[in-house]
């Protein structure tokens, strides 16, 4: 997979994506992921990238022309375009998966007040990564990458995100314990020790189901 990404500020990036399993996937050439800062295709002579909006009011409004022209150079019939905006559709793991499965993704963080509404007309896609409005969207680009790289094929380890919460089963995780047995008073469930495999799936599955009737009941009801 490839991914390119739209910002004015590539070095937030530094960190989430040279550190731990994004890291790895980039080496291991699981994933290729560019930073392209668009105010390079500002053709004001000043490199420019906003303006006052028209019809007054406060703050600044990305303007169309560098992020056309950025988008454009970059775009192929295999390109996938996102924009990052608090008005997109609300994420949830099963888009991450279905954009796991694309080619390329073209990701447009939106910056200051707002952007330009021709924009959108770019945008196969319209992310919003919760009910909240955030400076930019380059953290919800360092989301949305985080979460559809690890569904990677060989990124990490298959049934580790067969288990994950929110798969399609809509259950949260079961909890898991590593040793030592007993810490501070609190012991290891008896049946993880039993060597059972059987019992153990089925506890599993009971304690995931009690645990998301106590934390998110609404997931139950989208249970088939
Ligand atoms: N840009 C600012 N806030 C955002 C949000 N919640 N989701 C996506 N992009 C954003």
């Amino acid at each position: 997979m490839k991914i390119d990404i739209l910002t004015l500020f590539p070095e937030m990036f530094q960190g989430v994506f040279t550190e731990s399993i994004l890291k790895r996937a980039q080496e291991n050439e699981k994933v290729e992921i560019n930073l392209h800062n668009f105010r390079t295709f500002s053709k004001d002579p000043h490199q420019k990238v906003d303006d006052t909006p028209y019809g007054g009011g406060a703050g600044m409004v990305l303007m169309a022309q560098p992020i056309f022209d950025c988008v454009e150079s970059l775009r192929t019939k295999e390109s996938k375009v996102i924009l990052l905006t608090p008005s997109g559709k609300p994420y949830q793991q099963r888009m991450a998966y279905s954009l796991s499965k694309e080619k390329h993704l073209i990701l447009i963080c939106g910056h200051y007040e707002g952007f330009d509404e021709r924009i959108r007309t770019l945008a196969d896609l319209e992310i919003s990564i919760g009910d909240y409005v955030l400076t930019g969207g380059e953290i919800p680009a360092m989301v949305l990458v985080d979460s559809v790289v690890r569904l990677l094929p060989d990124v990490i380890q298959e049934e580790s995100h067969l288990a994950d919460s929110f798969n399609d089963a809509n259950l949260l995780d079961y909890p898991t314990y590593t040793k030592p047995r007993n810490f501070r008073g609190m012991e290891v469930p008896e049946i993880l020790l039993s060597g059972d495999h059987q019992k153990i799936e089925a506890y599993r599955l009971q304690e995931s189901i009690k645990k998301t009737e106590a934390l998110r009941p609404d997931l139950l009801e989208k249970r088939d």
